[in-house]
């Protein structure tokens, strides 16, 4: 009997090639992709070696360092607004051109990044987001309260996989460490929510690519038995997940702070001229383009705004300009830019 049922189990799995759909159904990649298709979300362990995952949580030390207004990594009594770059209370720092920073850049060209991605989409023709890195401290000094906002970043018009985001952890991430919480298979219940919760008000938000969960949206998931998970992880782990799977971070808690880099590719063959035009203007400049690789939102400037004004370290360009090789470079999507004849 239970033979029969293993047998039936083996057969029924598939794997499949091309690009994942996300759909839910058991596969068998060995991987992590099984838990991506399953639950809306995976950790990939290791993507970075962890001595160069320690390097570059130095880096982001030195970088908020760097900015001579009195942070010091060994002293929480400099856990302080103003002595530190401007960060939002979800801890993201949102200017300064540090989407660009070489250290930044480095992580985003790190092959073991690089090809989880790949893998998912079954393509390694990528462009890569210029997104933010966040930052939080578990004395939060007078940083404002982090309440959280769960959301996912997609479009309810717009179902079906769509888009991978990801983050690079650079410090312990344990249960009171902060971090990324998921709604376990979110995914799978996406377009159900949306159909029958269409009449459910809708939380404002500055793009359609944004949609947040009221009260009513969290009772229904609940109701639905899905379940919210703190997503443990250790330096130079990669947590991807599915844009339709809610998510949001919490601020942590114990000893250590979030140390963390966004990093989401998409198919250079999803992007249009048109969005690689805007994409290489916006890596000239050393522009931000949120999570979305194909640019669909450039920000408008690197200065960041302190108080209602510029901060006195406000900047248009990274402290250190990126290096990039061949591959780096073709993640830019500019060497897919089609010369006019
Ligand atoms: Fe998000």
């Amino acid at each position: 009997m239970s033979t029969t049922t293993t047998v039936q189990e083996t057969v029924t799995l598939n794997q499949p090639k091309g690009r994942m759909v996300l759909d839910g159904k058991p596969t068998n990649y060995g991987d992590f992709r099984d838990a991506l298709n399953r639950d809306g979300y995976a950790v990939i362990k290791g993507a970075i070696p962890l001595e160069r995952a320690k390097k570059y949580a130095d880096s982001f030390y030195g970088y908020l360092e760097g900015f001579d207004l009195g942070y010091k990594r060994d002293d929480p009594s400099t856990v302080k607004r103003a002595m530190l770059p401007v960060i939002n209370e979800k801890g993201m720092i949102l200017s300064y051109g540090v989407t660009h920073e070489k250290w930044v850049w480095d992580i985003r060209a790190e092959p073991g990044v690089v090809e989880a991605f790949e893998k998912v989409y079954d393509d390694s023709d990528l462009i890569v987001s210029f997104d933010v890195v966040n930052v939080q401290f578990p004395g939060r000094g007078d940083f404002p309260e982090n309440k959280p906002w769960p959301h996912q970043d997609q479009d309810p018009e717009s179902p079906g996989f769509r888009c991978l985001q990801g983050l690079v952890n650079l410090n312990p991430g344990g249960p009171d460490d902060g971090g990324l919480i998921v709604c376990k298979g979110g995914h799978k219940f996406s377009e159900q929510f949306h159909r029958e919760m269409a009449n459910e008000p809708r939380i404002p938000a500055w793009t359609k690519e944004w949609f947040g969960f009221t009260e009513n949206g969290m009772k229904w998931l609940k109701d639905h038995g899905l379940e919210w998970e703190k997503v443990c992880v250790e330096p130079g782990d990669l947590i991807v997940w599915d844009s339709r799977t809610p998510h949001y971070n919490v601020p942590p808690s114990g000893k250590n702070d979030r140390l963390a880099v966004y990093t989401c590719y998409m198919p250079v063959a999803e992007a249009s001229q048109a969005d690689l035009i805007k994409k290489k203007e916006a890596f000239e400049k050393r522009l931000g383009t949120t999570h979305w690789p194909n640019a669909q939102h450039v920000a408008p400037t690197n200065i960041a705004m302190r108080d209602g004004a510029p901060c006195p370290k406000a900047r248009e360009v990274p402290v250190e300009d990126p290096v990039l090789g061949e591959r780096a470079f073709r993640l830019t999507g500019i060497p897919y830019i089609k010369q006019e004849a």
